[in-house]
């Protein structure tokens, strides 16, 4: 069993170099995560500084992996995206998640027993649409389910669901909105729905983790079962530090049949194999004429996780996105059934 105290000894025995104090005492050692036998954070610098910081993460990691009983590390060193201007006035609550450099809190949500993210290489193949209508069918098979929506940059799952109007807090806590058998909390209730979605990367991850760990997700009479996470689309910094700072127990990748976005799947495939996030399986979403079919399956098998199964282009599956509800019977609805049954044996 590794110590958490045994790793902020080690990680301040190196000095952060702008200030010579500890990693850990500095503050420099975002997101510290330690389990039985693994330990990992995030490095976040201005972008000129992180030549600067290379060291510092090599060090942190041959001095981490040299503890006994440690199986694996992972220390990544990120640049902060420049501030963007301020175009929007963000609601206070959102203004107060980006104020910066408290220590992030990592903790794994309470009574919530599986987190399972969604993710893609490439925007726009349906993963928000996989998200919900997992989540559904998730709930269909008995259990209790919650659905994150942590596409800060364009949330949907607002429109997905049917949702409005800011959550309720109670005790510290965000209170999750209940609809079509879920519960549900996003980015898109935070701020007011004309805002733009400009938010740097610690911002955002702030973010995720304020909605992760301070929603009322379940209790300890009545824990959920599952947490589905929809993630932002794409393999960038910001998605490194997110996964890297969520306590995910597996990951489902969604793709289309075509090649730029096998391509893209297997990408984001590695970069949760680097943070040792399992890879639940892919969804193949799209399969058809337009697109093509058979590509996510071949792609599965070439690294090695589970194919879930395809979902062809259906006029229900949008049109239920559109309404506001996810899919609840009928051919499509039977699909996520099966793929829920296959990630439940894969989890
Ligand atoms: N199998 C499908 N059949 C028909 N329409 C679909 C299917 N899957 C997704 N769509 C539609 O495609 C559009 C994009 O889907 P969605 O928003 O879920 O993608 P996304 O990957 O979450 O996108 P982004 O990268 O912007 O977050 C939506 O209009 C959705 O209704
Ligand atoms: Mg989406």
């Amino acid at each position: 069993m590794i110590d958490r105290a045994a790793v902020e000894a080690v990680l301040n025995a190196i000095p952060d170099p702008a200030t010579g104090r500890g990693l850990v005492e500095a503050g420099v050692a975002e997101g510290l995560t330690v389990t039985a036998d693994r330990a990992g954070f995030v490095i976040e610098v201005p972008a000129a500084r992180v030549a600067a910081y290379a060291p510092v993460r090599d060090a942190a990691e041959a001095a981490l992996k040299a503890m006994p009983g440690m199986s694996r590390v992972s220390v990544i060193l990120t640049s902060e995206a420049p501030a963007p201007a301020r175009k929007a006035s963000l609601s206070r609550e959102a203004v107060d998640q980006g104020r910066p450099r408290a220590p992030v809190p990592t903790d794994r949500p309470s009574h919530v027993r599986r987190v399972i993210a969604v993710a893609s290489g490439k925007g726009g193949v349906g993963k928000s649409t996989v998200s919900v209508n997992l989540a559904a069918a998730f709930a269909r098979a008995g259990w209790s389910t919650g659905i994150l929506d942590a596409d800060v940059h364009g949330p949907s799952l607002p429109t997905m669901l049917g949702l409005s109007g800011q959550p309720e807090y109670r005790d510290g806590m965000m209170e999750p909105r209940r609809a079509h058998g879920l519960l549900a909390m996003s980015v898109g209730l935070l701020t007011r729905s004309d805002d733009a979605m400009i938010w740097r990367g610690p911002m955002a991850s702030q973010a995720l983790t304020q909605m992760l760990t301070q929603t009322r997700w379940g209790t300890e009479d009545q824990p959920l079962d599952v947490l589905v996470v929809d993630l932002p689309p794409g393999t960038g910094d910001v998605q490194l530090t997110l996964i890297q700072k969520t306590p995910l127990d597996g990951v489902v990748i969604v793709t289309t049949p075509q090649e730029v976005a096998l391509a893209d799947a297997r990408r984001a495939h590695t970069l949760f194999q680097r943070v040792g996030v399992p890879t639940l399986g892919l969804i193949e979403n799209m399969t058809g004429d337009v697109f093509g079919r058979g590509g996510g399956e071949a792609e599965a098998a070439r690294i090695g996780a589970a194919f879930l199964g395809d979902l062809p282009l259906h006029a229900d599956v949008r049109r239920a996105g559109d309404a506001g509800s996810p899919l609840a019977e009928g051919e499509m609805a039977a699909r996520f059934d099966a793929i829920v049954v296959r990630v439940m044996a894969a989890g």
